[in-house]
């Protein structure tokens, strides 16, 4: 095992090593304000109840570290909320919950993938992920402005999500079902669908601004018609996180007020040929979800 920084039984000493319950979800809150994240309470909810979320409590029983793996079908799975408090870094807790994560998707023959900050890169990199595209987080404060033509695209209906898990399923690369029904059945979800079928776009509350993805689309101007209808109905402080390669949506977020505000990095760890269909995935349901 890679143990980062040093003696890691050592560092580990005074620590208990958790499964994450619901009695953690305010802890585990604290770690992603700590980080300045947007995660919140319902996310850590899905994500606990989904996946093997695990950590780190001290002697006082305070979570001080977290680490998220999320089977996404039998051939992938996402690892997240990699988290440490600032005075106990640098002491190999990241890697050594990343080793846990992997192994578990690992034993299961699932291939690890995740969407990694500047940060996190410099981990993932010593433990064998490889870069597959890049991705931004574009912010805006205000963007609600009054629309067009925005003729072939409706509000998603109870009755459209096995179609859009399906779609979902094609393009993301591995299996989000669970997540997508949970998003799409939160209140203050709200969501779009082409009438034609060519893309999909849901956004959910966060703790700093509305997170606007996951957007899956066809082709750039179902993407962009998508968008514009979202933003024709919001007018709260937006996230959406668009990998780099898709220039068009990002020139229309831009001419909207969008700004950069951080870069991620989507990884994966043996499996060179890639992970879904990058042309047709505009904006990630977050660097948590993929
Ligand atoms: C990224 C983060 C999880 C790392 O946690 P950690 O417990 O300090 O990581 P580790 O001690 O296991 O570090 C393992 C190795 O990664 C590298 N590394 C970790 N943080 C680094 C940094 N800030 N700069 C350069 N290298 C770093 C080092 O090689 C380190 O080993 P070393 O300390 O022996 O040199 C932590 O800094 C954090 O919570 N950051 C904010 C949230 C975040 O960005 N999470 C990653 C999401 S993808």
């Amino acid at each position: 095992m890679n143990t980062g920084g040093g003696d890691i039984m050592a560092n580990l000493a005074g620590l208990r090593e958790i499964s994450l319950a619901h009695r953690h979800i305010d802890d585990a809150c604290a770690l992603v304000a700590e980080a300045g994240w947007n995660e919140t309470p319902d996310d850590w909810r899905l994500m606990i109840a989904h996946g093997d979320a695990i950590g780190f409590e001290d002697g006082t029983g305070r979570l001080i570290a977290a680490a998220l793996g999320l089977p996404y079908g039998r051939q992938f799975g996402w690892i997240s909320m990699v988290l440490v408090t600032a005075a106990r870094r640098r002491r190999g807790l990241a890697t050594y919950l990343l080793d846990a994560c992997i192994a578990g998707h690992e034993a299961a023959g699932r291939v690890p993938v995740l969407d990694a900050t500047p940060a996190g890169e410099k981990v993932y990199i010593g433990l064998g992920f490889k870069h597959h595209f890049t991705i931004q987080r574009w912010q805006c404060p205000h963007p609600g402005t009054p629309d067009s033509d925005n003729g072939g695209i409706r509000p998603i209906a109870a009755a459209d999500i096995g179609q859009i898990i399906d779609f979902d399923r094609a393009i993301f690369g591995g299996d989000r079902a669970a997540i997508l029904r949970d998003i799409a059945t939160r209140s203050g979800t709200l969501g779009w669908v082409r009438t034609d079928g060519s893309g999909y776009l849901m956004s959910r509350a966060g703790r700093l601004a509305r997170q606007l993805g996951p957007l899956c689309a066809e082709h750039d101007d179902a993407a962009r018609a998508l968008v514009a209808a979202a933003l024709a109905h919001i007018d709260e402080p937006l996230f959406i996180d668009v990998p780099d390669h898709h220039t068009g949506l990002i020139e229309m977020l831009s001419q909207r007020g969008f700004t950069a505000q951080r870069p991620f990095t989507r990884m994966l760890k043996g499996k060179p040929p890639g992970f879904g269909d990058p042309a047709r995935i505009y904006a990630l349901a977050g660097p948590e979800l993929g």
